[in-house]
């Protein structure tokens, strides 16, 4: 089956034109053409996305990024019109997202529809990230349900039971800022770029490797994490940064230290905090669900994260008949293969796919758990 998909709920612009066929449980994924634009740069003097700003980019963007994704696949552009006799679907992200830029996604993919006589099928942003591990699997590998997955982005942090494709289920959230969120805003208190996410990272190795003691005295709350739930709180933690940098800032403060080394410190204590909540909720949840689950999927931007990864396998050691799985380092971020895969997934799972259905409608909370 070949699905022309499209994602613009942030800040990229992705197209991809997939060839996927084979079962849900270990798809054949082919990238016949993937291209993405990151509007990171522009955004970046925002300290975070300027919404309508990210929505007049994506209608600049997406006509010369279909041209190129068609190209890559070998679609001359003179008898393209031809060849989209064999896309089957057309694929596009409905939410969540900023809706803005939801829109623009989903005005040019069902003008696309019109044009070549295609279906439009909605996707779930979060469903593209769970579904994000099914790429570049191996002979002997299957994504065995019910998971776990841990969805950890600028948007979101959530624990969500994979039942089936198809059925989800959210047993934890976050109450106030997503982890990702507070990974870009702790970066943009020590006066890191734009999305902070990978610098903090980046520093936090740094103190790792050095092995600083001064870091000991770094120790930040980890929030709700003897909470008798599975939800997430990071807005305490991102507040109990703040407070140590005024502290550090006073004159008598960080006379022996340089800027830099404070810098990795708090990085590292942060990410510490950060991470740790999330692995004891996701080991808390694996607990409280005993044997029921057989995968851990952990996916979104953050699942980026070196010392995530590192704590996950840990975890992981600690549950032999759980499998874990994350995405390809390039899949982890936004992307609009991701997209298609869940597109997919919806056409061999979910309803009949029509053509000509009601106009989608962009949905900036659109929730997993009500997928169809
Ligand atoms: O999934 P994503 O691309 O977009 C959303 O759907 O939100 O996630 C972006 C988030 C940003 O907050 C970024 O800082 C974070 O993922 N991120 C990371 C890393 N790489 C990206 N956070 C921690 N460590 C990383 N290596
Ligand atoms: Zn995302």
């Amino acid at each position: 089956m070949r699905i022309l998909a499209i994602e613009t709920s942030c800040d990229e612009t992705a197209v991809a034109l997939l060839e996927i066929n084979g079962a849900l449980e270990r798809p054949n994924i082919k990238i016949l053409g993937n291209t993405l634009l990151s509007q990171v740069a522009l955004h970046e003097k925002y300290g975070g996305v300027y919404p309508n700003l990210a929505k007049r980019e994506h209608e600049k963007n997406l006509p010369p990024l279909l041209e190129k994704t068609l190209k890559e696949a070998g679609y001359d552009m003179s008898e393209a019109e031809l060849r989209t006799n064999d896309i089957d679907y057309i694929a596009v992200t409905q939410g969540p997202g900023l809706e803005p830029a939801l829109w623009t996604g989903i005005t040019f993919a069902e003008m696309l529809g019109k044009k070549w006589d295609k279906p439009v099928v909605p996707v779930n942003h979060m469903e593209g990230h769970i579904f994000s591990v099914l790429y570049d699997m191996s002979e002997t590998e299957r994504l065995i349900l019910p998971a776990l997955a841990l969805l950890v982005s600028g948007g979101h942090t959530e624990l969500v039971i994979v039942k089936d494709f198809g059925n989800y289920k959210i047993i934890g959230r976050t109450r106030d800022d997503a982890v990702g969120e507070a990974f870009d805003k702790v970066a943009r208190m020590l006066g890191l770029p734009y999305p902070g996410g990978p610098e903090i990272s980046k520093l936090a190795e740094i103190a790792r490797e050095k092995q600083s003691e001064q870091a000991a005295a770094f120790r930040f709350p980890r929030p709700m994490i003897n909470s008798d739930n599975l939800d997430f709180s990071f807005s305490g933690l991102k507040t109990a940064v703040l407070y140590k940098l005024k502290l550090e800032n006073l004159p008598a403060g960080r006379q022996d230290r340089s800027d830099e080394e404070f810098k990795e410190d708090v990085s590292r204590a942060f990410e510490d905090a950060a991470i740790g909540v999330l692995i004891e909720k996701t080991r808390r949840a694996l607990l409280e669900l005993g044997g029921e689950i057989k995968t851990l999927i952990v996916a979104g931007g953050v699942s980026a994260n070196l010392h995530l990864s590192q704590e996950l396998s840990k975890l992981a050691s600690e549950f032999p008949n759980i499998n874990l799985r994350l995405p390809t380092k390039y899949l982890t971020t936004d992307n609009a293969i991701m997209i298609g895969i869940a597109a997919f997934v919806r056409a061999g799972k979910g309803p009949k796919i029509l053509k000509n259905q009601t106009p989608i409608r962009a949905q900036g909370n659109l929730s997993i758990s009500s997928a169809p």
